[in-house]
């Protein structure tokens, strides 16, 4: 299969040098400077100006949320680096001239924050450093910040049958944003965090150093792992701890509508899942089914979808003994490889090659919003009722609830940036889609999240109430626009993804980019009291 990204890379490398004469001063100025401090002319082949015809193409081709597809601001320029020295002079150059950088991988970000700015900015684009290097014998991966979850997760199965790394369940993902920021997935609750599970990286700094973990001191390595690693640099690449897996892993999904009690069986999973061996992992996605042109009634089904580290034979039994009221049976089970769960989870079809994980086609691509809560007591089966009335109100709503627990428990708050560990039973994600275009229409879909969450605050984590920066909202608050965020100001969305991590996260931001290079609406500020 060949995709967008694989036929860009093509033309990228064949693409002719860009004539500065046709850009716009500032980028003809950035331009001359990349040109006069980088050693390899082959780098003006990487470099796309507004008057490419592949500067659209190349943009919107790795914009997620489809909402942001037809900005109106744009980069001044986009490069695509084969190498580290081309990201070394548009660094300097970069900082020389005043101009932002916007660091991308898979360009999932939720507020699209890897592409776009109000300021003059160019985006560096990662998707050719891509390399993949595991050795099974030291349990280990170098993995490139352009690679994608699915190109990691394909090369560690191509060597091993029992080793995996605990990450998302997106395979277009990019490793970039997502290590940066924490990265959970279904051995979330065996390992913990992908940044949990990162033991060295190579980060460029503001002076177009490569930082290795020694040379960049303890602080800023530990700050890299899920504090937004965008805030201090440009990671290049990532040293990660493999996991060990059984060869034959058991996944299953069961679904229920609320006729079929869904409500109950949801309420009774709160208590279960975060508390359940930490080798079963179930997660519950909740979607709209019916209505419109389908006979049947519009309704909400939950589907609880698991992984369980082991044989069916072993988790039948488990589950019976945990949670019987969802009556698993063996025929809802299949075994299979990890490679196999990874397939089941990113919604592939049973007897997909594994080559799939390598396409870089964005597979979620819609308009949507998210938001997300961590939940520290059992909500109430009443409350739960509210959402489903506000879900069938929707389109496409969706809300996922993933278990922690388990290894989640026993890792300290302050162990990386990500503190929503012990006492946290699980993690909500409400997310709404649409397709129609139109101010109105956005705003309509708008207003429904922001009554939804409105609805749960009396029911989730609180004081602060939390967030995870993956799933990034900018509603829960902002940098100033005129650079100068106070400590205070911050505090008001910092404290909600990082807790009492976000000071040390200002600490260190102050040590290592004092000039606020690396900057974006939701980086870590400088502090000015
Ligand atoms: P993108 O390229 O947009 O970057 C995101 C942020 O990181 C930006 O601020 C960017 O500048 C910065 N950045 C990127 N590369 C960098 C680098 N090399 N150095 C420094 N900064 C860099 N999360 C999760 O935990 N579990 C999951 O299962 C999923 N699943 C999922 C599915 C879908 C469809 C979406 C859209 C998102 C998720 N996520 C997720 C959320 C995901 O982890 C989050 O959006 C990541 O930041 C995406 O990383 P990308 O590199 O793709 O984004």
């Amino acid at each position: 299969m060949k995709s967008l990204i694989g036929f860009l890379s093509s033309l990228v490398l064949i693409a002719s040098a860009i004539s500065p004469a046709s850009s716009s001063s500032a980028a003809d100025k950035l331009i001359e400077c990349i040109a006069n401090n980088n050693i390899n002319p082959s780098s003006f082949q990487t470099i796309f100006n507004p008057e490419s015809s592949l500067f659209s193409l190349l943009l919107q081709s790795r914009v997620q949320n489809l909402r942001y597809i037809n900005s109106t601001t744009k980069p001044l320029l986009i490069l695509t680096p084969s190498d580290d020295t081309q990201i070394q002079s548009a660094v300097l150059c970069s900082r020389e001239q005043g101009i932002e950088i916007r660091a991308r991988c898979g360009g999932h970000d939720y507020e699209g924050i890897s592409y776009l700015s109000d300021k003059p900015y160019i985006v560096i684009d990662l998707f050719n450093l891509n390399e993949v290097q595991v050795d099974v014998k030291e349990e280990m991966a170098w993995v490139q910040s352009g690679a994608q979850l699915g190109e990691l997760y394909y090369a560690i199965a191509r060597q091993s049958t029992h080793l995996a790394f605990p990450a998302g369940l997106c395979p277009t993902v990019g490793v970039g944003g997502h290590f940066g920021g924490g990265g959970f997935g279904t051995l979330v609750r065996k390992y913990g965090l992908a940044a949990d599970n990162v033991i060295d990286a190579y980060l460029m700094d503001a002076r177009g150093r490569i930082l290795n973990r020694k040379a960049m001191g303890e602080e800023v390595f530990w700050a890299i792992r899920g504090g937004g690693a965008g805030s201090f640099g440009i990671v290049l690449s990532w040293k990660v701890k493999l996991v060990r897996v059984p060869q034959k892993l058991t996944y299953f999904t069961v679904t229920k509508t609320l006729e079929e009690g869904a409500n109950k069986l949801i309420h009774q999973w709160q208590r279960f899942a975060h508390d359940v061996h930490e080798d079963l992992f179930v997660r519950i996605l909740l979607l709209n089914v019916g209505g419109g042109d389908d006979k049947k009634k519009k309704t909400v089904q939950a589907n609880f979808q698991a992984l369980f580290l082991g044989t069916k034979e072993r988790v039948i039994p488990l589950m019976n003994k945990s949670f019987p009221e969802l009556g698993l049976k063996a025929e809802n089970c299949t075994e299979g490889t990890w490679a196999d769960s990874v397939l089941n989870f990113a919604g592939f079809k049973p007897g997909v090659p594994p080559e799939v994980l390598l396409d870089k086609t964005q597979m979620f691509k819609a308009k949507f919003k998210a938001k997300t809560d961590f939940v520290t007591e059992p909500v109430l089966e009443s409350a739960f009722e509210g959402i489903w009335k506000m879900m069938l109100e929707e389109d496409v709503p969706i809300v996922i609830l993933e278990p922690l627990g388990g290894k989640m428990n026993k890792i300290p708050e302050s162990y990386t940036p990500f503190p929503h560990r012990k006492g946290h039973l699980y993690n909500i994600q409400y997310l709404v889609k649409w397709d129609k275009n139109g101010k109105e229409e956005e705003e309509r879909h708008l207003e429904w999240m922001k009554r939804l969450y409105d609805y749960m605050e009396p029911h989730v984590s609180k004081s602060p109430r939390a967030a995870y920066l993956n799933y990034r909202d900018l509603d829960i608050g902002m940098n100033s626009a005129g650079g100068k965020t106070s400590f205070s100001e911050a505090s008001v969305w910092g404290q909600r993804y990082f807790r009492d991590n976000f000071k040390r996260l200002t600490e260190v931001k102050g040590m290592f980019d004092p000039e606020n290079f690396f900057r974006n609406e939701q980086s870590i500020p400088l502090l000015h009291m």
